[in-house]
């Protein structure tokens, strides 16, 4: 990992940290009755985390030779819609975790009605975010469509209950769809935004895709293996929870050493997947960054 790569990657987290906040403060000062709602909604979304969606979706804008900066509202928006998950995915009917990026979960800060109303609330807010900037009209929907379709019932939000849902031995193959959907998802929605986002075409859409979808399940099982062998106090989150949950995840079926394979041979993939783009020397550190991270 070289300084070059840590410098960006800080900086482009910055960028959308104090977007988030403008963002943030300017819902909170139209609220009065309803301010626990947006404190709640401010909490979870100023409490760190990693913000890979929003700067895949800015880097894959300059990859395809856009601003990055026109990209911002659409890659906030994806972060909302993130957060938004990550609230409901604590919750004692899903996953009941009790930290979130080093905080206390939004259900244990705000109480659960709170916490499910934040949620919803940032997923909207999300969509009004997206509808800001200074992009086209035209290339403002086809974010939004590309947003909608990656969050809904045969996105994220399809991959959480099937998640959710399933009881017994999961097969091999549902459980990849599943994290495709759950979070692949998302992820695949940050790389085709900012090639939207540049007025990219087609061919670059499609590597964008790819590359997506084998960084999106690489991400999910090093996830998992993080669950088993991460240091609580770096991940922000409670370690063991999938255990707990007796969840079958694609560690409990193949084992940490076989996992990590798997997560390497998908993130070679994915940097395969990079050559139909120029000026890659960022995208492809932030993927073996996603590769040996610790939190
Ligand atoms: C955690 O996502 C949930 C998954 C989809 C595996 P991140 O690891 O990106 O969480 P933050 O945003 O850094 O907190
Ligand atoms: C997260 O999967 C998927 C989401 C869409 C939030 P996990 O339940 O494994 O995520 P963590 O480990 O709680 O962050
Ligand atoms: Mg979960
Ligand atoms: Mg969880
Ligand atoms: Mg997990």
């Amino acid at each position: 990992m070289t300084g070059e790569f840590r410098k960006r990657l800080e900086e482009m987290s910055e960028i959308t940290d104090r977007r988030l906040e403008d963002y943030m403060n300017g819902v909170l000062s139209g609220t009065s009755g309803q301010r626990k709602v947006a404190e709640a909604m401010k909490y979870s979304l100023s409490a760190g985390g990693k913000r890979i969606r929003p700067v895949l979706t800015m880097e894959f804008c300059r990859v395809c030779g856009g601003d990055p900066e026109a990209a911002l509202p659409a890659a906030c928006a994806l972060e909302m819609i993130h957060t938004f998950s990550l609230i409901h995915d604590d919750l004692p009917c899903m996953d009941d975790d009790d930290m979130r990026r080093g905080k206390p979960s939004c259900h244990i800060a705000f109480g659960e009605p709170t916490a499910l109303l934040a949620g919803d609330a940032l997923l909207n807010f999300a969509y009004e975010t997206v509808c800001g900037g200074r992009l086209s009209a035209e290339t403002k929907i086809a974010l939004i469509t590309e947003l909608t379709k990656a969050t809904g019932v045969n996105g994220m939000i399809g991959g959480q209950e099937i998640d959710t849902a399933f009881e017994g031995q999961m097969d091999e193959s549902v459980l990849l769809d599943m994290y495709s959907m759950k979070t692949g998802a998302l992820l695949k929605s940050a790389c085709k935004m900012g090639c939207i986002a540049a007025g990219a075409g087609d061919e670059k859409i499609a590597a964008a895709e790819l590359y997506a979808e084998k960084l999106g399940l690489a991400f999910q099982i090093i996830d998992d293996i993080l669950d088993v062998t991460g240091d609580e106090k770096l991940l922000g989150k409670p370690i063991g929870s999938d255990r707990g949950n007796e969840k079958e995840t694609f560690v409990s079926l193949n084992g940490i050493e076989n996992s990590r394979k798997t997560a390497k041979t998908l993130t070679d993939d994915a940097l395969g997947a990079l050559k139909a783009f120029e000026n890659t020397d960022f995208l492809k550190e932030l993927t073996l960054f996603l590769l040996k991270r610790e939190y």
